[in-house]
């Protein structure tokens, strides 16, 4: 099968498509054949082995996986003995730490899997599950609801776009902050106020939040401290090299009335399921931004590094059924 491979941590153009074998399933496993995967800022993080201690999952001097992609979206091939959920053709989506940049992956019937949503195309399913996941992780430690306000710094982004639409689920009174040129979009997933970032600085405006969840990493703790309100919650997703947030994260725990958090992400079926039954309710969507052929996949990997793509960037696998809703 074809599958994009690297041997050595870097730059995109370590990444490069070759023939290799392909995975067989063992008796509590499915073989997906993927349309689609994305790449996203993690597949990124572990291919430059970044933060270093990226190298402690991935292997210290040199990649132990060689084959990179968490998200897919495919039809299941072949199944394991023991496998009760799936049957051969069922089209799926779902979540995976390594292996999706690739024609086939095998991945266990209990992990991130779960049977597509109705109406979804598998590009638009492959790039459901990262961002949201990751935001509903962010989300559920801010115990948002009727009468909770949320401000989301960087709402175009993967985790944004999510976490947008989650806190509008949950209930919150929604601000997203963004460059002039999403604020449509951001708009359009359910914001009840947008900023402007290049036009206004929010810290400045006199508005005080329950939460802010700064979904691009580009803030502080320091500079909003006076935009949260008395018991708010500041929330950090990027801890790449922000060796701060945990300490702060424990220091607020004991001193003052606002506290700093860290999501731990659970790429768990319960998840997929729960993000499923929110797109088929119309609660849900995925924000594409780019399409690239598995081939481009160095280009595709450039344009996520530049941090200004818009939700997600889609890789196409098997391209005839990657458009298809099946
Ligand atoms: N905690 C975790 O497990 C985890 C996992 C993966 C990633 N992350 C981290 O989470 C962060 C977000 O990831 P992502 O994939 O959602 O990012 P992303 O999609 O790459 O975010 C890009 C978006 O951020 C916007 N942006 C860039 N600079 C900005 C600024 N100064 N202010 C406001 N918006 C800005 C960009 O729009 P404009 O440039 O047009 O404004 C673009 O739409 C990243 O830092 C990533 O490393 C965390």
């Amino acid at each position: 099968m074809r599958a994009v491979v690297y041997d050595r941590y870097g730059p995109p153009e370590v990444l490069r498509l070759e023939d290799v074998e392909r995975p067989v399933p063992k008796d509590d496993e499915v073989l997906v054949r993927i349309h689609a995967t994305t790449v996203n800022r993690s597949d990124c993080g572990w291919r430059k082995a970044e933060p270093f201690f990226a190298r402690y999952f991935t292997g210290l001097r040199r990649p132990k996986r060689k084959i990179l992609g968490m998200e897919l979206a495919g039809e299941v091939e072949a199944v394991g003995a023991t496998v009760t959920e799936f049957e051969v053709g069922d089209p799926v989506f779902g979540v995976k730490g390594f292996g999706a940049h690739a024609e086939f992956v095998c991945i266990l019937e209990s992990a991130g899997l779960a049977h597509k949503p109705a109406g979804m195309t598998f590009e638009e399913a492959a790039a459901v599950c990262d961002g949201a996941i990751i935001a509903l992780a962010c989300l559920r430690k801010a115990d948002l609801g009727q009468g909770r306000s949320i401000l989301v710094y960087g709402a175009s982004g993967s985790i944004g776009t999510a976490a947008v639409q989650l806190a509008k689920y949950f209930g919150a009174d929604v601000t997203a902050v963004c460059n002039t040129k999403n604020l449509e979009l951001v708009r359009s997933l359910g914001a009840d106020r947008v900023i402007d970032y290049t036009r206004k600085d929010f810290t400045k405006n006199g508005e005080t939040y329950d939460v802010i969840f700064d979904a691009v990493g580009k803030h502080s703790f320091r500079r909003c401290r006076r935009s949260l309100k008395p018991g708010g919650i500041y929330i950090e997703t990027d801890l790449g090299f922000l060796w701060h947030v945990p300490m702060l994260a424990l220091l607020t725990r004991r001193i003052g009335d606002k506290r700093v958090t860290l999501p731990i992400p659970k790429y768990t079926k319960e998840n997929v399921r729960f993000l499923k039954e929110l797109i088929e309710a119309g609660k849900y969507r995925a924000v594409i931004d780019r399409r690239y052929p598995l081939e481009d996949v160095v280009e595709a990997t450039r344009y996520v590094e530049t941090g200004q793509k818009t939700g997600n960037v889609v890789l196409t696998v098997h391209r005839n059924g990657a458009g298809a809703i099946a």
